[in-house]
C-alpha cells in the first residue's frame, strides 16, 4: 500500500492547519483513502521562521524546484497566495502529472478556466474548495448537490475578515483599525488586507460561485464591487438605531442569459438571518428553480476550518487516484470502460 505523497506550497496560517490535519486525522484519511497520506517537502519563503506548527526542518525548502519536479511527489498543495508565479508554480506541477488542490481564489477567479483546461489536457485533477468560503463545502454543494437544478440567484457574506469587523465595530462600538489589526492577527485577512476591506476578495469569490453556480465565464472586471473602508462606528450605530445591521454583501443574479454580480456594504433588517452572521461566519443562500432556497453557513476563514475544505480536496483527489478517474464528481470506471467502448 503505497502512501500518497504530497508537496505543500505555504505554511502560513492555512499550510499549518494542513499540516495539522493530516498529522492529527492519519486514522481518518487512512480509513477513507485506504494508504498512508505522508506530507515530502514544504516550500516558504523564510527557513529560520517560528512556525505554529512543528515540522521538521528537513522538511521545509525555498526552492519550488525540489517540489514541482520530484518524480515521488503525488499532489501539490498550493496555501501560499499570488498570482503569477503561484500560477507558473501550478501549471508546471500539473505538466508534470501532479494533482492540485488550492485555496488560492485570486488565482481561481482570474485564471480558474486555463488552469483548468491543463489540468484535463494533462489527466490531473485540480479542486479548490477552500477558495469561496473557508470551511463551508459550498463549491461541493453546487456541483455535487445541486447538480440537476438551475440556480437563479446567490446571496451572501462571503469575507470572514469584513464580516468581522463589521460585527465588532457594530456590537462593541470599536475602531475599524483596530478591528482590523486583530482579523490580521487571527489570520483571517488576506496577506495584503486591502483586498478583504475593499470588497475584491468577496468579488473573487462571487465570480467563482457565479461561474460555476450558473456554469458560465463569469469576468472579474464585470463585478461591481465597493468594500468597507469608508464605514464609520456612526454609520453602523444610526442603522442599528432603525433596525439596521451593516453587511458586505455578494449577490449574483441570472436572467435567461443576463448575469449580474456585484459586492457592496448593505443595510439589512435586524432580523434577516443574514444579519445575525457574526465575526468572520459566511452564509451564503442559494436559489435554485426545483429546490428554491437553501442557505450555506459555517466559518469563513482561519486555519483549522480552510485546511478542512484543503485536507478534504485531497481526500477526493486520492479517492479518483484509487478509482483511476479525474474530476469532483468522479466517473465510475464502468462508466469510462462505457464511454471508450463506445468510442465516446
Ligand atoms: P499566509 O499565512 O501569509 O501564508 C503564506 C505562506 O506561503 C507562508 O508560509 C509563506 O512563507 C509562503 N509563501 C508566500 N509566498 C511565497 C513565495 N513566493 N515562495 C515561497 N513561499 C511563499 O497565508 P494564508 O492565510 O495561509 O493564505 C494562503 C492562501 O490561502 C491564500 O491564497 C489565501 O487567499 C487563501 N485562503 C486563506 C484563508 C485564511 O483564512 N487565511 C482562507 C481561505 C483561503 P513564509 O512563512 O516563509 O513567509
Ligand atoms: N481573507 C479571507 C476572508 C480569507 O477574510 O474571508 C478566507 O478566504
Amino acid at each position: 500500500m503505497k502512501a500518497i505523497s504530497i508537496g505543500l506550497l505555504g505554511l502560513g496560517t492555512v499550510g499549518s492547519g494542513v499540516v495539522k490535519i493530516i498529522k492529527n486525522h492519519q486514522d481518518k484519511l487512512m480509513h477513507q483513502v485506504g494508504c498512508p497520506v505522508v506530507i515530502k517537502k514544504i516550500l516558504v519563503q523564510d527557513l529560520h521562521k517560528n512556525r505554529p506548527v512543528d515540522v521538521e526542518t528537513g522538511l521545509l525548502t525555498s526552492n519550488a524546484d525540489e517540489i514541482l519536479f520530484d518524480e515521488e511527489i503525488d499532489v501539490v498543495i498550493e496555501v501560499m497566495g499570488g498570482v503569477q508565479e503561484t500560477k507558473d508554480y501550478l501549471i508546471s506541477a500539473l505538466q508534470q502529472g501532479k494533482h492540485v488542490v488550492t485555496a488560492n481564489k485570486d488565482l481561481m477567479a482570474l485564471h480558474g478556466s486555463e488552469l483548468l483546461t491543463v489540468a484535463s489536457e494533462h489527466g490531473c485533477d485540480l479542486f479548490y474548495e477552500a477558495s469561496v468560503a473557508g470551511g463551508i463545502p459550498i463549491l461541493r454543494g453546487l456541483v455535487d448537490g445541486l447538480a440537476s437544478d438551475r440556480i437563479t440567484q446567490m446571496m451572501g457574506i462571503v469575507n470572514g475578515t469584513t464580516n468581522y469587523i463589521l460585527t465588532k465595530m457594530s456590537d462593541e462600538g470599536r475602531s475599524y483599525e483596530g478591528v482590523l489589526k486583530e482579523a490580521q492577527e487571527l489570520g483571517f485577512a488576506e496577506a495584503d488586507p486591502t483586498a478583504d476591506v475593499e470588497g475584491l476578495d468577496a468579488a473573487r469569490k462571487m465570480t467563482i460561485l457565479a461561474t460555476l453556480g450558473f456554469s458560465m465565464h463569469i469576468d472579474l472586471d464585470d463585478v461591481k464591487v465597493s468594500g468597507i473602508s469608508n464605514i464609520t462606528e456612526e454609520d453602523l450605530r444610526y442603522g442599528k438605531q432603525l433596525g439596521y445591521t451593516m453587511k458586505l454583501i455578494g449577490y449574483a443574479h441570472r436572467e435567461g442569459e443576463k448575469v449580474e454580480v456585484s459586492v457592496a456594504p448593505t443595510f439589512l433588517s435586524n432580523n434577516h438571518p443574514l444579519a445575525s452572521v457574526q465575526n468572520e461566519y459566511n452564509a451564503v443562500y442559494v436559489y435554485g428553480e426545483a429546490v428554491g432556497e437553501t442557505m450555506f453557513y459555517g466559518p469563513g476563514a482561519g486555519s483549522l476550518p480552510t485546511a478542512t475544505a484543503v485536507v478534504s480536496d485531497l481526500v477526493g483527489v486520492m479517492k479518483n487516484l484509487r478509482l483511476g478517474v479525474n474530476g469532483r464528481s468522479a466517473v465510475t470506471p464502468q462508466y469510462q470502460k462505457r464511454l471508450k467502448d463506445n468510442g465516446e
